[in-house]
This record gives structure tokens, C-alpha cells and sequence, in this order.
């Protein structure tokens, strides 16, 4: 974040709160869908599953067997029973298993993610032999594109009201401190609870150590001798944590359902209004490496799988593999090799 971010940080805060929802729902509202921000993307999952429980018949998730922890947490939570389909190498769903599964399922849901770029089914969605399929087992599609913003612009409209997508503004797409939300034709009861001055505070404490992280980065690029250090204090971190497992305990990582905060509403209306920028960034970040997994959007991507360890990657964040649910210990993909490339300062 550079200083016109922090100027015109200061300046949307004199905005009403609902001018900056609208201008945010202008930036993601399309084709009748309708955008409801909430506080995070798992709280937007959390908060759309407990309406489709409601109005919606079956309580079955079909879910990948590999995707963030926190999306079978939002599902459970809701009163979702979970049932696990596969992905392939490039993180695709098998069409064949997916057909067989949904065969026998009336009502419920069928859960796509986009993971380090790849599709979410996106295209398969739009064909109309799986369109057929979906309407006719009364299935409601929910499209996680919490990794990738940018794949708003691809959606499989065809699906009408069987179609939600699910949204993160966490330092995913552009800079965030969480915040997310739920685009759909369901309709939704507006969140109104607010978040508690505590909790305020530790939203501006997640951004001021964005602000100090930017400073700093700025500082070592002037003087490398220091990155050395920095690079040992990120090997000690990794090599305490295995993989990516989160209890969602607390505040802001707790699963529940307040208020979109004001600064979370304005880091997404900056963060959209950088958007073209950051993806410009990410394409200059990917040449400089060798062997990433070509899944379909991963030009966009802020996560890329790499395929052979090299030099080209060794000053990048690593992303760790995502733990098994329930198992933080294990996981589905040993070895895989993740790294970020978010086209923006990115220290936590
Ligand atoms: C695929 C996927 N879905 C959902 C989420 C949850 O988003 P949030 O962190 O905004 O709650 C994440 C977060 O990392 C994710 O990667």
C-alpha cells in the first residue's frame, strides 16, 4: 500500500456506509444476481447454506476433497451433511464421478472451488447436458471463487436461481482485511448485527500491520542486506506448521454473521477499482518462473502450484497444503509445492 492508497483510504471513510455497499455491489452485481457482503467468505458460505437449509430441499453437500477446512466448517455448521467428490491433478472435479454422484441425489448442493486457478467447472456448468442434470435434481450450485475475483466475469448465468457464488475480499484478489460475500437470486435477510468496537480495532490493527509490513518491505528493498533475516524468520515459521488448517476460534475467523465493517467495504472498492493493475502485476511475477501448473485461470491466480522446486521460486511465499477436515495433520496432497503470486505487497 502506497501513500494515494492511504489517502484515499482516509478519504472513502468520510462516505456513508451504504454508498460504499452500493459502490462495491456495482463493481459485482450482474444479470439479476445480487450481492450480500458479509464479514468474511466463510461467513457469506455459512450465512447462504443456512437459507438454502431453509427453503431448499436436501441437506447434502457434495464438497471437493480438497479445498480450505473453513468451507466443510461453514457447511456443517449450517446442518449440511458432507459428502466428498475428487479432484484430479490440475484440481478439476472428475465429470464421470460427478455425474455418478449426483444421480442419486435429489435437492442439496454441489460445491465447485477455484483452487490455485483452476475452473470451478465453470464451462462444464454452462454446457447444457450438466445444466440438465442440475435442474433436474434440483441442485444448487455454489461456485467458491474465494481465491479468484476475477472469475465473476466467466459465470454460468444458464443456472438462473440454482446458481450462488461465494466471495472473499482476504488478500486474496487485492489487499483486504477479510470481508467477502454471497452473489445470488436466493433471497437473503440483510446481516445487520454490528461488529463491536473490540473487534473494530483489531480490523485497524490488521490493517496498520499492513501499512508497517509495506514500510518495511520498502525499507529492505533499499537495504537487502537485511532480507536475509527475513527469510530465515519465514523458513522457522514454515517449518513449525504443516499444513493450512483453521479453527475459526476467533474474532475475525470465527464463522458468524455480522455487519460487513466500513474498512473492509473500502479496501474492496480500492481494491476492485487496482484490479486490472494487480492482474498486470501477477503476469510480470509468473514470468519470472519456472514449472507452475497451467490450470485455467492461473494467470490470475494468487496461488500457483509449482511443479519441480527451483531457484526461480526461492524468494516467494509458500503456501502450505490444506489440511484434511477434522485432521489437521494430514493432508490429501503431500509435497505440493504452492506458492503466492498476488501482485500486491503481500506480508501475512
Ligand atoms: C477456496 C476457499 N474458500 C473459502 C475461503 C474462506 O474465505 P475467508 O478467508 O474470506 O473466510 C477460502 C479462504 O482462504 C478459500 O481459499
Amino acid at each position: 500500500m502506497g501513500p494515494k492508497d492511504i489517502a484515499l483510504l482516509i478519504y472513502l471513510h468520510f462516505l456513508p456506509h451504504e454508498g460504499l455497499v452500493k459502490k462495491l455491489c456495482n463493481y459485482i452485481e450482474t444479470d439479476g444476481y445480487r450481492f450480500y457482503c458479509e464479514m468474511s467468505g466463510r461467513s457469506a458460505l455459512y450465512k447462504l447454506a443456512l437459507a438454502l437449509r431453509e427453503i431448499h430441499p436436501g441437506s447434502v453437500a457434495l464438497v471437493p476433497d480438497y479445498v480450505c477446512n473453513v468451507v466443510y466448517k461453514a457447511l456443517e455448521l449450517a446442518g449440511f451433511t458432507l459428502r466428498f467428490y475428487s479432484l484430479d491433478s490440475f484440481f478439476e472435479p472428475r465429470p464421470e464421478e460427478l455425474k455418478r454422484l449426483l444421480s442419486d441425489q435429489n435437492g442439496g448442493i454441489l460445491l465447485t472451488a477455484s483452487l490455485y486457478g483452476s475452473s470451478a467447472f465453470i464451462d462444464q456448468f454452462k454446457e447444457e447436458g450438466w445444466q440438465k442434470i442440475i435442474m433436474q435434481n434440483n441442485i444448487h450450485i455454489v461456485l467458491d471463487l474465494c481465491q479468484d475475483i476475477n472469475l465473476i466475469a466467466d459465470l454460468p448465468t444458464n443456472l438462473d436461481s440454482n446458481l450462488s457464488v461465494i466471495l472473499s475480499f482476504n488478500d486474496k484478489s487485492f489487499p483486504g482485511v477479510m470481508g467477502g460475500g454471497v452473489l445470488t437470486k436466493v433471497c437473503l435477510p440483510l446481516t445487520t448485527q454490528r461488529m463491536r468496537i473490540n473487534q473494530l480495532i483489531s480490523l485497524y490493527g490488521m490493517l496498520y500491520n499492513k501499512i508497517k509490513g509495506s514500510i518495511r518491505q520498502r525499507i529492505l528493498k533499499l537495504f537487502p542486506s537485511s532480507i536475509k533475516k527475513d527469510k530465515h524468520l519465514h523458513a522457522v515459521e514454515l517449518a513449525t506448521k504443516h499444513f493450512e488448517y483453521s479453527y475459526c476460534k476467533s474474532f475475525p475467523y470465527k464463522i458468524e454473521l455480522l455487519r460487513m465493517a466500513k474498512i473492509q467495504a473500502i479496501m474492496a472498492v480500492i481494491g476492485f477499482s487496482k484490479l486490472d493493475d494487480i492482474n498486470r502485476k501477477k503476469l510480470h511475477g509468473l514470468m519470472s518462473m519456472k514449472g507452475v501448473l497451467k490450470t485455467k485461470y492461473y494467470q490470475t491466480s494468487p496461488y500457483v502450484v509449482i511443479m519441480a522446486d527451483d531457484d526461480s521460486i526461492s524468494k516467494r511465499k509458500r503456501k502450505l497444503p490444506y489440511a484434511i477436515h477434522n485432521t489437521p495433520s494430514q493432508t490429501l496432497r503431500h509435497g505440493l509445492i504452492i506458492v503466492h503470486n498476488k501482485g500486491f505487497d503481500d506480508f501475512i
